[in-house]
């Protein structure tokens, strides 16, 4: 491996970084505009590149997050853009669109909820075609992140800027829905989260009340009214939350909790009754 990135590595690994060598190596090809495959074909960093790295390489130690210093962030077939004003989509939420891939069929309405960059409702536009999306978002800033995303994808997404928790949010889709999606700020007050998370990606993307549930009740209420009666929903939690999100579901049908492909409790499904 270059030498510049084994050292780049040893100062994120000193710094707190939880994946230093692949932040490092990301980096560097980043700063290549090479694949980090293609790393191992070089003996040092090309003079023009090596001020430019080691720039990168204090910010990341800094603890400034990898998407926002490459612009970038992998969301399932997507390269998003992201950066300050909107969250950085997780890989764990991959698994949520797996679940929903699994279950739509051409012609269907999906709603998604707390859209952020747009990675759900993105993805599945990708991965469904002939699905109609339409994505609702509180954040002006988060949404002009989906809006790129929109435009740099050139996927069919209708962007909404709104509060889930408003009582007419798409109220012209009221009863029609056939599937919602969120991904909604579930950290409850005090919770702990990691520098990267605390200082760079929005307070409003994360917290979720004393308990956590505020937005997921809201996401709760919002389905009821949008889904027609069997259309079916699927929401994002904290790993602890794998009881207290299905209790807020209990009043509907085919109520089940799902783990990420770690194993935790990731997210809940459920489907309106008829
Ligand atoms: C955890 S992020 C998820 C973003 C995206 N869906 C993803 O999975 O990467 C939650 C998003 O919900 C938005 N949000 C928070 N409260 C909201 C509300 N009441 N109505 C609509 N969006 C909300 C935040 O601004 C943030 O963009």
């Amino acid at each position: 491996m270059l030498p510049e990135v084994e050292r780049a590595a040893a100062v994120l690994g000193a710094a707190g970084v939880a994946s230093p060598r692949h932040d490092a190596e990301e980096l560097a090809a980043y700063v290549l505009g090479l694949s980090r495959s293609r790393l191992v074909l070089l003996d040092r960093l090309p003079a023009g590149a090596a001020d430019r790295y080691r720039e990168l390489v204090e910010q990341r130690a800094a603890r400034v997050p990898l998407q926002h210093l490459t612009g970038a962030a992998g969301f399932r077939r997507l390269d998003l853009a992201v950066g300050p004003g909107v969250f950085v989509p997780r890989p764990e939420t991959e698994v949520l669109v797996d679940w929903a891939l699994a279950r739509l069929r051409p012609g269907d309405l999906v709603v998604d909820l707390c859209a952020g960059s747009g990675a759900i409702a993105l993805a599945i536009a990708d991965e469904a075609p002939g699905v109609t999306v339409h994505a609702v978002e509180l954040e002006q800033d988060a949404l002009a992140w989906a809006a790129r995303n929109v435009e740099k994808t050139g996927l069919p997404v209708t962007l909404h800027l709104g509060d889930v928790a408003d009582p007419v949010v798409l109220a012209d889709l009221d009863g029609t829905v056939d599937l919602v999606t969120a991904n909604p700020p579930y950290v409850p007050v005090g919770g702990q989260v990691e520098r990267e998370v605390a200082e760079h990606d929005p307070p409003a993307a994360l917290w979720g009340g004393e308990d956590g549930l505020v937005t997921v009740r809201a996401v709760e209420r919002a389905a009821v009214r949008l889904l027609r009666p069997g259309g079916l929903v699927a929401v994002e939690h904290a790993d602890l939350q794998g009881e207290s999100v299905p209790a807020v579901f209990r009043h509907w049908a085919e109520v089940e909790d799902h783990p990420d492909l770690t194993g935790r409790p990731r997210f809940t499904t459920a489907r309106r009754p008829g």
